[in-house]
């Protein structure tokens, strides 16, 4: 029988690249989203992509009742819930509103999946959870760090309201995956990245100045004790990142998960330093970036990237676009968006 998946979020960066990967294994999908810090181009694009009317639902997560609907309308059994807030500037300022929504909109996921007896979630964590690790690259079994923002809080939370919650109700299977350095875009550059207001992540900011909406790129400290200064990071590609959570869910599906509660790291494997992005997104795509150093950004960690060998062995993931497509698939998106 055809399995249907729940993407709450699904109108958003990850959200829409991991419906459209959904739909080309076979699954069906419903996308809820309340279009917070997204639109519909996103399940625009999805339905054009996969030439799917995929339903969408414009729903609050944190609304419980408008929530439930969509549990009564869809007969989905596994969810993947991408809907949170994920500023880590914003959620420094103004931290109830990271506790409030992210929170709230994952237990209301946790309560409603009770109620209606379905089965398999697949949490949106982050590589933020390591912190500034003792030892890379990371495992799954690295400590976590005392967070330093009430995003990174909510996401430690949040992997620690799924164990407990798949602990004690036996009806439930929970993976967290634990994402590096998300970039890129569709190769149809019909979907992608659509931040609003300046850029907070690098890939945004980078296309967005060699499109012309920002001046110069600033470099947030050369100074750093790496290789070239600058800090490292373990950029992964939007669609490989997509095709990871497909794999997650067919694990649960086909009730291959070795404890009903699992965590796998998603990256490439590879440290990579601003400067080598920088000069990789130039090289790649034959044009000049306009950038300049400054100082270091308050709250970065130096170097992070991650040890995939779980993933590769137990999801048999492995992420296949180079680094270069990656880049040339920014760019093209972000054409897209300019009409350039
Ligand atoms: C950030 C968050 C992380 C979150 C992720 C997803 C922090 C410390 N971490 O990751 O918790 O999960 O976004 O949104 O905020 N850089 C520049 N110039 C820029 C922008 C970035 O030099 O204009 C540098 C940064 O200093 C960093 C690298 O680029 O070294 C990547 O930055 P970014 O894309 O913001 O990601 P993270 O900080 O790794």
């Amino acid at each position: 029988m055809k399995q249907t998946v729940l993407v709450s979020g699904g109108a958003g960066y990850i959200g829409s690249h991991t419906a459209v990967e959904l739909i080309n294994a076979g699954f069906d999908v419903v996308i809820a989203d309340n279009l917070s810090n997204s639109d519909m181009s996103g399940v625009e694009g999805v339905r054009k992509i996969t030439g799917i009317d995929v339903p969408f639902v414009n729903v609050d997560c944190c609304d419980t009742e408008a929530f439930r609907k969509v549990f009564e309308q869809y007969e989905f059994d596994s969810i993947i819930h991408f809907a949170a807030f994920k500023a880590v500037g914003e959620s420094v300022a103004d931290p109830m509103k990271y506790y409030h929504n992210n929170l709230l909109s994952f237990m209301n996921v946790i309560n409603l999946m009770r109620e209606f007896n379905r089965h398999n979630i697949v949490f949106s964590s982050s590589a933020t959870v390591y912190g500034e690790a003792d030892q890379l690259p990371v495992t799954e079994q690295t400590p976590r760090k005392p967070a330093t923002s009430a995003y990174g809080n909510t996401k430690q939370m949040c992997e620690d309201i799924l164990r407990d919650s798949v602990n004690a109700y036996e009806s439930l299977n929970g993976i967290a995956l634990r994402y590096f350095n998300p970039i890129g875009a569709h190769p149809s550059a019909l979907i992608g990245e659509l931040p609003r207001g300046v850029p907070q992540n690098l890939v945004p900011f980078i296309t967005q100045t060699a499109a012309g909406v920002r001046e110069c790129l600033s470099i947030f400290g050369d100074d750093y004790p790496t290789p070239d200064g600058s800090c490292l990071r373990d950029y992964i590609d939007v669609v490989d990142l997509a095709k990871a959570h497909v794999v997650a869910i067919a694990r649960m599906v086909d009730g291959k998960s070795k404890t009903r509660y699992e965590i796998f790291n998603v990256g490439t494997g590879n440290g990579v330093s601003v400067f080598e992005l920088v000069r990789g997104f130039e090289r790649v795509n034959d044009l000049k970036l306009n950038y300049k150093v400054a100082p270091r950004r308050p709250g970065d960690v130096v170097a992070i990237w991650a040890d995939t060998s779980l993933a590769n062995e137990e999801l048999g993931w492995k992420a296949e676009r180079s680094l270069d497509d990656t880049l040339a698939s920014a760019w093209a998106w972000e054409k897209h968006v300019r009409g350039l």
